[in-house]
C-alpha cells in the first residue's frame, strides 16, 4: 500500500445529462499522480477542470472508468465509505468556497476537524493555527458576510489544511487574491508539499503561479491534451 499513487485515474468519463441534453465533460482521462507531488491542472472555462477534481475528490462518480485514491480502488465504494475516505485522505477547496454563513471563520475551519473525530479544544486550537498560516488571526470570529473574497478564499484554504490531508484539491485557489498573495498562498501550498510530503493538485487559470508547479497537466474538451515537467527545480 505505501508504494501505491496517491491518484491513479483510467479511462475517466463523465457524461451530465441524457440524449441531446447529453454533456460529455470528461472523454477518457488518465491521470497519475506520485505521492508528495505539486502539480496544476490548466485549460480553459468548461473543459472538465472541476469535474475532474470532483471525481478525484470522492464527491462526484465517474459514469466511467476507474479511480483509486491513496491505493483504494473507490468505484465500488458505498456513499458511507467514500465520505470516511474524504475525511481521511483528502482536504478540498471548493471553487466557491463552501463555508457555512452562520458560523465564524474559526468555527468553519474546526467543523470539519469535528466531524473528523478531533475534540472540540483540539479542533479549535488547530483551527487557530491553521487561520494563523493564511494570515487570518485577526478575523477569526467574523462571519463570512464579514469578509471580502480574498479572505473566504483563506479561510477556505485553512479549512482544506487543518488535519494535514495527505491530498489537497484546490480548486482556483488564487481567483480571488491579488498577485502578492496569490503568490503566497501557492507557495504555502507548495511547502505544504514539500514539508509534509502531502499531494497538492491545484485547478487554475492564474498563469503567475505557473512557476511553482512541478508538472502541469492541460485538459481541453474532457481530454488531457499534454503534461509538462515545470518550474522550479525541484
Ligand atoms: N452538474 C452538471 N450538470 C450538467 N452539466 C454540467 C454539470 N457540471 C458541469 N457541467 C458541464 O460540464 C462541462 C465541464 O464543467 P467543469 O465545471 O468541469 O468545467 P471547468 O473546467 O471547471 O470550468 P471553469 O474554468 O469555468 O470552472 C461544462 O460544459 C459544464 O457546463
Ligand atoms: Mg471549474
Amino acid at each position: 500500500m505505501s508504494d501505491s499513487r496517491a491518484i491513479d485515474a483510467r479511462g475517466v468519463a463523465k457524461t451530465f445529462g441524457e440524449d441531446e441534453l447529453a454533456v460529455h465533460a470528461l472523454r477518457g482521462v488518465d491521470l497519475q499522480v506520485e505521492r508528495g507531488e505539486f502539480i496544476m491542472l490548466v485549460g480553459p472555462s468548461g473543459s472538465g477542470k472541476t469535474t475532474l477534481l470532483s471525481i478525484i475528490g470522492c464527491v462526484l462518480s465517474p459514469t466511467a472508468g476507474e479511480v483509486a485514491i491513496m491505493g483504494e480502488r473507490v468505484n465500488d465504494l458505498a456513499e458511507r465509505e467514500l465520505s470516511a475516505l474524504r475525511r481521511a485522505h483528502i482536504g478540498f477547496i471548493f471553487q466557491g468556497y463552501n463555508l457555512i454563513d452562520a458560523l465564524s471563520a474559526r468555527d468553519n475551519v474546526a467543523l470539519g476537524l469535528r466531524i473528523r473525530g478531533v475534540d472540540r479544544a483540539g479542533a479549535d486550537a488547530e483551527a487557530a493555527s491553521a487561520l494563523e498560516r493564511v494570515g487570518l488571526t485577526a478575523r477569526a470570529k467574523n462571519k463570512p458576510s464579514q469578509l471580502s473574497g480574498g479572505e473566504m478564499q483563506r479561510v477556505a484554504i485553512a479549512r482544506a489544511l487543518a488535519g494535514r490531508p495527505p491530498l489537497v484539491l484546490a480548486d482556483e485557489p488564487t481567483a480571488s487574491l491579488d498577485a502578492a498573495s496569490g503568490q503566497w498562498v501557492t507557495e504555502m501550498l507548495r511547502e505544504i508539499s514539500e514539508e509534509q510530503g502531502a499531494t497538492v493538485l491545484v485547478v487554475t487559470h492564474d498563469a503567475r503561479i505557473f512557476e511553482l508547479a512541478q508538472r502541469i497537466v492541460r485538459i481541453e474538451d474532457g481530454a488531457i491534451q499534454e503534461q509538462e515537467r515545470a518550474g522550479r527545480a525541484q
